[in-house]
């Protein structure tokens, strides 16, 4: 223990020589403020609402994210008060569904959606809802909602013939994108009811999605939709591979602070590996300006400051959780270069010349980023792309107070030759001293 802790002490000492400047550059809370701002102007499509809630979960009240140390469920008696912001939006969503059916119980989606996932991602914001007796003040039932959106996926939706659960209604298709919105739900649902069946489903649905997205032939980057009539991608869509690996790293959040993590020993370390796979396969390609291109292996792709964000949360995320730092340095040059103030060399970005960021508008718009609702173009405001900032910015905050454990990527789990290379030349040059 106290060689590890003197380790990390070195590690940072290491590291503080080698990148100086390494958390010099952070958006401002007034920035992140603006960012939020926006954010809620934006949003309106399901899965923008449900990523929404989980931003500002994991910005505004850590003590209530299934990625923070507290052990789940969360006491029902908690600063729930704090939760009002996140509240609002399924209070709204909650109450549209019981005016626009008649209160009419039964399966269905807590919005009317031509994604079968998407509503989903609302799940867990409905649940903590339930969980701290939001319905006492306000007489909705969200755990009615939170029942009916579960067995609607697990009872309606159509499936594969092995089992993997539709991202679409109308056809079974898998998108990348639905192992943020559904297993999340699953895992929480099954915590919160004492149902490790549920928890089970949730890394079921993840595996049987790799299993068909996962390309071998690229790393095992994931490929963003396959099967169905139409509308295939089988691209390697880096928001896709975002979507799938803080999915993940969701799930397992839940399941380590759930009260059995011991029945779910090889499921842990399944999503582990498995979320190093998606970031090995995604960062080689991290382009020199410290962004993804919208498809992160196809050079003739813009570049998308939304995916690379949503990644960049991700990998502080495995940090902490996992253990796993190597892609650390690369997400610290990612999140520097999102927010990197403009200068001569650094000007803003176009439509922008009045910002004093590169990659935001003066009224901190991320940009550039895809289209949010035509994947394959450039876009001009993101509401999931503002919900990643959010995110990216709470796990580097919580990787920061947690000692920025591992900062230099190289030694602890498998660090990157360059990495390797950069500590074994500091050594030197510390012994040469
Ligand atoms: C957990 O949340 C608390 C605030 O409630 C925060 O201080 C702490 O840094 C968080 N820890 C992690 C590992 O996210
Ligand atoms: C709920 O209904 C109100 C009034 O029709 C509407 O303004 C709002 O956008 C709806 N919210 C959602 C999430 O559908
Ligand atoms: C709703 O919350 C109550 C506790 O207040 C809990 O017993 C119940 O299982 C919850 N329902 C769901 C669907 O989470
Ligand atoms: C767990 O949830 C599933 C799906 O809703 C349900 O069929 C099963 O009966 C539940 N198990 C327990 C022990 O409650
Ligand atoms: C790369 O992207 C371009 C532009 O979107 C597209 O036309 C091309 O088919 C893509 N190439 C591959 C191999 O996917
Ligand atoms: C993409 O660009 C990189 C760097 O410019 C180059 O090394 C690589 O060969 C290119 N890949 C493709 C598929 O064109
Ligand atoms: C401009 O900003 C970049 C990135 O923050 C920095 O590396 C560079 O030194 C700055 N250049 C000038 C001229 O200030
Ligand atoms: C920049 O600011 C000036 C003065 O406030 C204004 O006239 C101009 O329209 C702004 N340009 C952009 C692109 O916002
Ligand atoms: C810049 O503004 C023009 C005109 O409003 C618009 O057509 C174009 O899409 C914008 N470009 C970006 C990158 O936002």
């Amino acid at each position: 223990m106290a060689r590890q802790r003197f380790g990390s002490l070195f590690a940072f000492l290491l590291y503080s020589l080698v990148f100086p400047f390494v958390n010099s550059q952070a958006l401002t809370n007034d920035q992140i403020d603006q960012v939020k701002t926006r954010l809620a102007e934006g949003a309106r499509q399901s899965w923008e609402l449900g990523t929404r809630a989980q931003a500002l979960i994991e910005y505004d009240v850590p003590f209530y994210s299934v990625l923070n140390d507290t052990s789940l469920p969360p006491p029902q008696d908690g600063p729930a008060g704090q939760l009002s912001e996140v509240f609002s939006i399924v209070q709204d969503v909650v109450g549209n569904r019981s005016r626009s059916n008649d209160d009419i119980q039964g399966p269905q989606p807590f919005m009317q959606d031509g994604s079968a996932a998407d509503p989903a991602s609302l799940g867990v914001a409905v649940l903590l809802a339930n969980w701290t007796g939001l319905s006492s003040s306000d007489g909705l039932d969200y755990a009615g909602a939170a029942q009916d959106q579960l067995n609607y996926l697990l009872n309606e939706v159509p499936r594969t013939s092995d089992g993997a659960i539709s991202h679409r209604v109308s056809q079974v298709q898998l998108w990348s994108d639905f192992v943020y919105m559904v297993p999340p739900f699953l895992a929480y649902y099954g915590v919160l009811t004492d149902n490790q069946t549920l928890v089970r489903e949730a890394y079921n649905q993840i595996k049987l999605y790799r299993d068909y997205l996962r390309d071998d032939g690229a790393n095992g980057l994931w490929k963003h939709v396959l099967l169905g009539s139409s509308g295939n991608d089988e691209g390697h869509w880096s928001t896709g591979n975002a979507w799938a690996a803080a999915g993940m790293l969701r799930v397992l959040g839940t399941i380590q602070h759930s009260p059995f993590p011991k029945s779910f020993k090889n499921e842990q370390k399944d999503l582990q590996k498995w979320v190093t796979e998606i970031m090995d396969g995604m960062y080689p390609w991290l382009q020199p300006s410290g962004l993804f291109r919208n498809y992160a292996d196809n050079n003739s792709t813009f570049e998308d400051a939304s995916s690379t964000a949503l990644l960049t949360s991700a990998v502080y995320r495995h940090s902490l959780l996992s253990g796993v730092h190597r892609h650390l340095p690369d997400a610290e040059r990612s999140r520097q270069a999102l927010s990197a103030p403009a200068n001569s060399s650094n000007p803003p970005a176009p439509n922008n010349s009045n910002s004093s960021l590169v990659h935001f508008t003066s009224n901190m718009w991320l940009t550039p980023v895809v289209n949010p609702h035509s994947y394959g173009v450039q876009g001009r405001e993101s509401p999931e792309g503002q919900a990643f900032v959010v995110e990216m910015q709470a796990a580097w905050r919580d990787w920061v107070n947690d000692g920025s454990k591992g900062a230099n990527g190289a030694l602890k789990t498998g660090g990157s030759p360059n990495a390797i290379a950069v500590a074994v030349a500091a050594i030197l040059a510390l012994r040469l001293w």
